[in-house]
């Protein structure tokens, strides 16, 4: 895990007492994010399926915890597939915290595969962890939202910005989240609940960016900021969008990539 002095731009405590439910919490990014937001008070509740993975990320988040006085437990076990896996994480997260303030929907499945030999199933494996898993995980955590007047972060990517080859289900999944997202953003407004996506670019270090870029030479300088994205980079796209400084900003999707897919470099 990284280590940032967000405090050179955030403010300290900017977090202290909410509470945030973070699915794939243990993957590489979604654990910077639960980091960053632990350091700015934030207590955070790790949700994931593999239940050691889980562990060995809340004991690294618990000594930040305690720096900031903010709080983590995790919940291994849980597919994000399942509404009834989801409302019970739900309940437990409510138990040790009281609340849900923020939610991100960072759980997801990927793996290459061109047309001819992606099966029915394969394809909608991805869709159903990738877009009904971040629905369930909304529909899961809407009463908590509601009573808190939360805010809602979504995964999404730019691979359905164009066409990228042996991508087409998770490029079908992430194009339903930017749109589940646009939708939900319209119909919560009014209550108080804002709705955004990130869509990260290339950032090292990840399972995605290591299946998706096998070759990796001299791959800076085919982004226009010349370097791979960090987890930090997405980390600080989060506590904005989270932050009272995005309070008008709903239905937007943020790109975080250093310009990679301006120049349409996947192809
Ligand atoms: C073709 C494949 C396949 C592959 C699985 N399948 N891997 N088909 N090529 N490499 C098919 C299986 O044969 C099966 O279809 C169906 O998919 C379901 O597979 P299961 O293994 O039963 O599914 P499950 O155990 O639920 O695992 C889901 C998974 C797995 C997505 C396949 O890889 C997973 O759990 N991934 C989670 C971690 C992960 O992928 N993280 C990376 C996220 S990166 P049949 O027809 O045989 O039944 C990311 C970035 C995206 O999301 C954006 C990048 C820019």
């Amino acid at each position: 895990m990284e280590n940032h002095e967000y405090f050179k731009v955030w403010q300290e405590g900017l977090f202290q007492g909410k509470a945030c439910l973070i699915t794939g919490g243990s993957g590489t990014i979604c654990r910077q994010q639960a980091a960053a937001l632990m350091k700015l008070g934030c207590s955070v509740s790790i949700v994931g399926r593999d239940q050691e993975q889980v562990d060995s990320v809340v004991s690294l988040l618990e000594k930040i915890g305690a720096q900031a006085k903010a709080k983590v437990v995790g919940f291994g076990g849980c597919d994000v597939r399942s509404i009834e896996s989801m409302a019970a994480v739900v309940a437990k997260t409510v138990s040790a915290f009281g609340k849900i303030d923020y939610v991100i929907c960072g759980a997801a499945g990927n793996f290459m595969s061109d047309f001819n030999h992606l099966s029915a199933n394969a394809f909608k494996t991805v869709v159903d962890i990738d877009l009904l898993g971040s629905f369930n995980t909304v529909k899961a955590c809407y009463p908590e939202l509601v009573k808190s007047k939360g805010s809602v972060l979504f995964i999404s990517a730019t691979l359905h910005y164009y066409g990228v080859p042996f991508q087409s289900h998770v490029g079908a999944a992430k194009a339903g989240i930017d749109a589940l997202s646009n939708a939900l953003a319209v119909e919560f407004g009014p209550i108080g609940i804002r709705c955004n996506c990130i869509a990260p670019g290339p950032i090292g270090g990840t399972e995605g960016f290591n299946r998706l870029v096998p070759n990796k030479k001299n791959f800076e300088s085919k982004i226009p900021l010349q370097r791979v994205g960090r987890t930090k980079d997405i980390a600080n796209a989060t506590i904005f969008l989270f932050s009272p400084a995005a309070e008008w900003i709903t239905g937007t999707v943020m790109v975080v990539d250093g310009g990679f897919w301006q120049m349409g470099n996947f192809n």
